[in-house]
C-alpha cells in the first residue's frame, strides 16, 4: 500500500456524461452480489474488481456511482480503493509492470530491477510510457519470499528475476 497526500476537498472530478456503472452491470450487481452479504456495502469489493475488470481502472465518477448504488459515503469507497494495490484510479498501459519493493525482494536486489526498468522504459514508478504501452508499479510483498526477486507483469507473477529476465520480458511484450 502506499500513502498518498492529495488535497481531496479541491480536486476536480472529471466527468462524463456516459455512466460507468450501465444499468446492465447494475442488474448483474442486484442479483449476483448484494444477496451474498448481509450489507450492502459488503458488495463493495466483488463491484470494485468488476469496474477495474471491465475498465482497467476505477474512476473518481465510477466511485461516486457505486457509493450511490450501494448507498454508503463515497469516502468509503475511495477508501476501498485507494487502499487495496489491485485497484488504479488512473487508466494504466496495456502492459503493467509491478515490481515487488517488501523486504525479502529489497534483500535480493529489487532496486537493481526496478532501477534496469526505470531506465529502459524512461519512466518512473506509477508512469506510463508516452506510448501506452508499459506502466511501471512497485508493490509490497507478492507472497513468493522464496523466490525473490518477484514481479507481476500484466498480473502474472515473475520469480528469481534478472536484469536479462526483464529485458526479455519487457521486448516480448514489445512485439505483441
Ligand atoms: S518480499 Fe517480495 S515476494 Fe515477499
Amino acid at each position: 500500500m502506499a500513502w498518498t497526500v492529495k488535497p481531496s476537498a479541491t480536486t476536480k472530478i472529471e466527468r462524463r456524461d456516459e455512466p460507468w456503472l450501465t444499468e446492465e452491470m447494475k442488474a448483474h450487481y442486484t442479483e449476483t452480489y448484494i444477496p451474498r452479504y448481509a450489507t450492502r456495502m459488503g458488495a463493495l469489493m466483488p463491484i470494485c474488481h468488476d469496474v477495474q475488470h471491465r475498465y482497467g481502472w476505477i474512476s473518481a465518477q465510477a466511485m461516486e456511482e457505486m457509493a450511490e448504488f450501494l448507498g454508503i459515503a463515497s469516502a468509503d469507497v475511495r477508501d476501498t480503493v485507494t487502499f487495496y494495490e489491485d485497484f488504479h484510479t488512473s487508466p494504466t498501459g496495456t502492459n503493467v509492470i509491478a515490481v515487488c519493493q517488501s523486504i525479502t525482494c529489497e534483500a535480493c536486489g529489487h532496486q537493481a530491477i526496478l532501477d534496469h526498468v526505470r531506465n529502459k522504459l524512461g519512466v518512473e514508478v506509477h508512469e506510463t510510457t508516452k506510448d501506452g504501452a508499459f506502466t511501471l508499479l512497485a508493490l509490497e510483498c507478492l507472497g513468493s519470499c522464496d523466490t525473490a526477486p518477484c514481479a507481476l507483469v500484466n498480473n502474472h507473477r515473475y520469480d528469481n528475476l534478472t536484469i536479462e529476465g526483464v529485458d526479455r520480458i519487457i521486448s516480448d511484450l514489445s512485439r505483441r
